[in-house]
């Protein structure tokens, strides 16, 4: 296995945690590089579900090395949970898990302003998944945020917590009329997790660097999708990071020349949760229909997810940015028992044809979709292991999509256990 990203190509939840856990048998390192617990990444093994929100997807194949690198801002206390949950369900952390000392934290004060923002009617409602994600990474861009490194520090953590209350609470009592956070609470609540967590800690990008030498190999594991990506996306109805497979290199301090081969996870559908613009959304019924077979609810928020047919003209964008070498299909299985599917080629607005992903909100959210449609197929595709085993019209409109967007597609999951994955012959 070379060293591979793997990024969304849609608005996130297109199953990424699950084609990272099937990938995560030939690697021996696996990465996230940027999002927080915003992410739920559902893995499920003989049954069992695991939803991970910081701790790569690899960790259920024992004995890899999971990486929370430098581009993931992390909430130490749900960081804590998650590795106590895993463990109590069998799950070894042991030495397994490392954390870039480089790495943003979460505050208590990133997650009430990221709520209070969201409910003044001054401002846009993005929809967030209102776990600090976005204030914590303007905070780092705004060169006030506390490292991994400065929490470890007692002098400089004691020092910067100060810094930062002062302007929050300031903010927080004159434009929010919120009484403000406890330097003292605060600190005291934050060495805690220090004490816990220093035994993580390590430098994400010499430790790779020195990985890469030995010819090990590295799985990044993206978080959202390419449309939620700050600048790629339907800006602003976006999350606060890079999702795009550039975002793994600056994300953990790899180099793009050491990345061999960058995957897309696409469904076979499109989701979306939270506000912003969704041209192919279906009408009520089917939107209905798909969602309880789909089981489309937040794995993060369990907020119901939009849906609709597929869009090509997102998923182009997709491979055109992260330039895609491989496309994984997921939730192929969901579309079974359709009479008819369709697929979005271009939008239509105001007279103007758009083929390629419009920057304009306007355009995405007053645009008509231009539809193929396609015969569906009857039978269930759950059990099926073989490509030539697929209905005819299942293998057909996987092939019409690999014409639409010019990219092989080698594998296609038709349920969430991890034996349920066809790969796909060259
Ligand atoms: P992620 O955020 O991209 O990892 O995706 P989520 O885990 O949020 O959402 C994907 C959901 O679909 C999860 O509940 C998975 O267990 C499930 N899933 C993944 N692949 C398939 C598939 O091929 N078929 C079906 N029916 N469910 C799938
Ligand atoms: P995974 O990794 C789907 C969406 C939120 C909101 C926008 C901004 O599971 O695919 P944020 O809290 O990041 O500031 O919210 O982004 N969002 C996701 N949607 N899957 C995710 O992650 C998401 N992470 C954030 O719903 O619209
Ligand atoms: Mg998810």
């Amino acid at each position: 296995m070379a060293n591979t990203v793997l990024v969304g190509t849609q608005w996130g939840d297109e199953g990424k945690g699950k084609i990272i856990d099937v990938l995560s048998r030939k690697a021996d390192i696996i990465v996230r590089f940027q999002g927080g617990n915003n992410a739920g990444h559902t893995v499920v093994v003989d049954n069992q579900k695991f939803i991970l929100h910081l701790i790569p997807s690899g960790v259920l194949n024992r004995g890899k090395t999971c990486i929370i690198g430098n581009g993931v801002v992390v909430d130490p206390q749900v960081l804590l949970e998650e590795i106590e949950n895993l463990e109590k369900r069998g799950i070894d952390i042991g030495n397994n898990l490392k954390i870039s000392d480089q790495a943003h934290l979460i505050f208590p004060y990133h997650k009430i302003i990221d709520k209070l923002r969201e409910s003044r009617k001054t401002r846009q409602k993005i929809g967030t998944t209102g776990r600090g994600i976005g204030p914590c990474y303007a905070d780092k861009v705004n060169r006030c945020g506390i490292r991994l490194a400065d929490l470890l520090d007692k002098e400089v953590f004691k020092k910067k917590l100060k810094l930062a209350l002062i302007e929050k609470n300031e903010m927080f009592r004159k434009i929010y009329r919120h009484q403000g956070f406890s330097f003292a609470d605060i600190h005291r609540q934050y060495l805690a997790y220090a004490e816990k967590i220093a035994k993580y800690s390590f430098d994400c990008a010499e430790f790779l660097y020195s990985a890469i030498k030995k010819r090990k190999n590295i799985l990044f594991e993206g978080a959202q999708g390419t449309v939620l990506d700050v600048d790629f996306g339907t800006y602003p109805f976006v999350t606060s990071s890079n999702t795009t497979a550039g975002g793994a290199c600056i994300g953990t301090g790899v180099a793009p020349t050491d990345i061999d081969k960058i995957i897309g996870v696409a469904k076979a559908y499109t989701t979306r949760v939270g506000s912003g613009p969704f041209p192919t959304q279906f009408s009520r019924k089917l939107l209905e229909e798909i969602r309880h077979k789909g089981n489309e609810f937040g794995a993060t928020t369990g907020r119901p997810r939009r849906c609709g047919w597929f869009d090509a003209v997102v998923v182009r964008r997709a491979v055109t940015v992260n330039r895609l070498d491989e496309i994984a299909l997921t939730k192929l299985d969901v579309l079974d028992g359709l009479k008819k599917i369709k697929i979005c080629t271009a939008y239509n607005y105001k007279g103007k044809k758009y083929t390629v992903f419009p920057p304009n909100i306007k355009v995405l959210e007053g645009c008509q979709p231009v539809y193929e449609e396609h015969p569906g197929w009857p039978n269930a595709t759950s059990s099926i292991t073989k490509f030539k085993n697929l209905p005819t019209n299942a293998r057909r409109y996987i092939e019409r999509l690999e014409a639409l967007l010019n990219v092989k597609i080698s594998m296609i999951s038709v349920g969430s256990e991890r034996e349920q994955i066809i790969r796909k012959e060259k």
